[in-house]
């Protein structure tokens, strides 16, 4: 396998944003990636979405993107995995250019999810239909259940969630890409209305809309594109059972622990040498529980993490410093693709007043549903 490197990248702002259609997003973000690389050709296009075909009506956005970008005749897929498109778009990218297929590959995803679909019907596609949505429940219903055994099994608060949407809401005001570019209190979010007790509207990303792309290249070509390429050291995926009923602990999301467990296998790296991490918080107990299953804290400590500041900026273990899904927004298939850009950032020391200081090494966590699916990324300075 080759080693590969990311040298361009680009995204929208996040939020509500109705001026643009679907492929104006993917655009912008594809020509910004283009541009910073001084690129002005592509090999493959991936790009990651979950529901154009439910939230605007349009499907097979292969080809229409690339046509978008003036690229037609590119080879382009689009890739689905729930929320974790965006991770999986990457990892397809990173193994085409690693196999030694392409040399120049654009990983991207967009979603947009505020043009009047019932987006909480849309989302709940991603859960078990016979087993879960045909009863009722919905997303913000899942984590609660999750939330609710992460309590149960190690007393976690509701304070220790609120503490998460704080750090990530202090995070995301310094991000002028952000969907929330404004501070909250513990005291606002656990006042703030109940969507599914014990999750309150404070603990839940948003609806937005948004796209973000990377563009990839085997490492020893990197040098033609950029001074400060970002190495990806190693990728890992997995899956769990979709239904929470037939999860054997429901307080511990397996996918997670086994996706970074490859990636760590692949990069030769441990939670112990991760500088900075972009995991999936779609909602404040998801965290949590990500960063258990990344292995940066101990099973059942993830709760005090957000408030004893560890994961905070500043902190000992830096995690979602560009606000996360929370405050940055989580148009359902960029996320992944978001996340990685914090990170490149962050290893270029391009991260601003976001910036850790000396980061090296960098993960990113993307979970797709209530956690059946997971895709885990490393990346290194250069
Ligand atoms: N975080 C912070 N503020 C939020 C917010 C969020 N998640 N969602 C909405 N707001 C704000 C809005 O900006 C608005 O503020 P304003 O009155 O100052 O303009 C206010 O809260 C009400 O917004 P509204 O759009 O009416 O909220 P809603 O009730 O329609 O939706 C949720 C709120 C939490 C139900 C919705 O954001 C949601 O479903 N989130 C989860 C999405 C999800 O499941 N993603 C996939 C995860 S796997």
């Amino acid at each position: 396998m080759r080693e590969v490197a990311i040298v361009g990248a680009g995204m929208t702002r996040f939020g509500e944003l109705w001026q643009s259609g679907l492929r104006d997003l993917f655009a912008e973000a594809a020509v910004e990636a283009l541009e910073l690389a001084g690129a002005d050709h592509l090999d493959a296009i991936y790009v990651g979405n979950m529901s154009g075909g439910r939230f605007v009506g349009q499907e097979h956005l292969g080809p229409l993107m690339a046509e978008q970008l003036g690229m037609a005749g590119v080879p382009a897929t689009r890739v689905e995995s729930a929320c974790a498109s965006g991770g999986v778009a990457l990892r397809t990218a990173f193994l085409e250019v690693a196999s030694g297929l392409s040399d120049l590959v654009l990983a991207a995803g967009v979603e947009k999810m505020t043009d009047g679909a019932d987006v909480t019907d849309v989302l709940a596609t991603a859960a078990d239909q016979e087993l879960e949505a045909y009863h009722g429940i919905t997303f913000p219903g899942l984590y609660a259940m999750i939330a609710r055994a992460h309590m149960d099994a190690f007393g976690t608060t509701e304070e220790d969630l609120a503490h998460v949407a704080v750090k990530n809401h202090r995070h995301g005001a310094l991000n002028p890409k952000a969907q929330f570019r404004r501070e909250l209190t513990v005291d606002q979010v656990l006042k703030s209305a109940i969507v599914a007790e014990p999750l309150r509207l404070l603990h839940c990303s948003p609806v937005s809309d948004g796209a973000a792309a990377v563009l990839l290249c085997p490492l020893d070509q990197a040098r033609r594109y950029t001074d400060r390429p970002v190495k990806i050291l190693g990728s890992g995926m997995a899956s769990a059972p979709m239904a929470l009923a037939n999860r054997e602990d429901l307080s511990s999301l397996d996918a997670v622990r086994l996706s970074a467990e490859r990636a760590y296998k692949m990069s030769d790296t441990d939670p112990g040498k991760i500088d900075v991490a972009e995991v999936h918080d779609c909602f404040s107990i998801a965290e949590i529980c990500c960063i258990e299953g990344i292995g940066m804290v101990e099973k059942g400590k993830g709760g005090e993490a957000a408030r004893t500041g560890f994961t905070a900026l500043g902190g000992r273990r830096p995690v979602n410093t560009s606000g996360g899904l929370k405050s940055k927004g989580h148009p359902v298939g960029a996320t992944g693709i978001a996340q990685a850009i914090e990170i490149f950032e962050q290893l270029r020391g391009e991260a601003g007043e976001r910036q850790v200081p000396e980061a090296a090494i960098g993960l990113t966590q993307n979970m797709g549903g209530s956690g059946a699916s997971s895709v885990v990324h490393v990346f290194g300075r250069v």
